[in-house]
């Protein structure tokens, strides 16, 4: 399983991104608005700091209703793609969505369809030629429903019937979810950066370093 970091903080992105183990970046309209700069120049400041990264994710916003409308936001979308061929048009998973993921998808322009919630959606997504698609887990489990199986089943699914979009585990909330949906097939975890932190750690390795160090200052320099 891959990770792409969940955030439009390109702080957070750096970080990620000097540590080694980034494949790519999610965003979505909450994510921009949080960090309180336009859309388009912080899609262009990520895509400038990580060129090796198979996907930017930049999400349609929130006006752009028909599949005419995404379709027209993708275009200058792409545009802003100077640096490299990694930007994803993310859709949203409505028939909309869909209708511009097939239209970009025969382009060749990568897609990702979000706010997946069943195995349905996921199917239709595949068969719209979504390169990503994106069931959110944490939102699941929020209303007391499993949203590692929920990947689970989507990756069942597009074993059985070969189909080749990957799934990205979004809405990934905690440790336990990582090395879970890793477990239950997902092609990628699109994580915040205070968990990559989290699953970095683990109190026998300060402990161990601590020993480690204090053991050096006994041995002979
Ligand atoms: C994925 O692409 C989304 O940006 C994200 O994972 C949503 O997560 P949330 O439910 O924590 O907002």
């Amino acid at each position: 399983m891959k990770f792409f970091i969940d955030t439009a903080n390109l702080t957070d992105i750096k970080k990620a991104y000097k540590v080694g183990v980034l494949s790519g970046v999610t965003t979505n309209p909450s994510l921009v608005a949080k960090e309180g700069v336009k859309f388009e120049d912080r899609i262009a400041e990520i895509l400038r700091e990580v060129p090796e990264v198979e996907s930017v994710s930049a999400e349609v916003t929130p006006d752009a209703v028909t599949a005419e409308e995404m379709i027209a936001q993708a275009n200058e979308l792409i545009k802003i793609n100077d640096y490299d061929k990694n930007i994803t048009i993310k859709l949203p998973m409505t028939l909309a969505g869909l209708e511009a993921c097939r239209y970009l998808a025969n382009k060749g322009v990568k897609t990702n369809v979000t706010l997946i919630f069943t195995v349905n959606q996921a199917l239709l997504a595949a068969r719209a030629g979504a390169t990503y698609v994106s069931p959110f887990l944490g939102r699941l489990d929020d209303i007391s429903e499993d949203g590692v199986q929920l990947v689970a089943k989507v990756a069942e699914l597009f074993r059985t019937h070969n189909l080749s979009a990957q799934i990205i585990a979004a809405s990934v909330r905690h440790p336990d979810h990582v090395t879970r949906v890793a477990m239950a097939g997902a092609h990628i975890a699109t994580i915040p950066f205070s968990v990559i932190e989290q699953i970095s750690k683990h109190p026998l390795t300060d402990q161990g370093m601590d020993k480690f160090a204090a053991d050096w200052k006994k041995s002979v320099q």
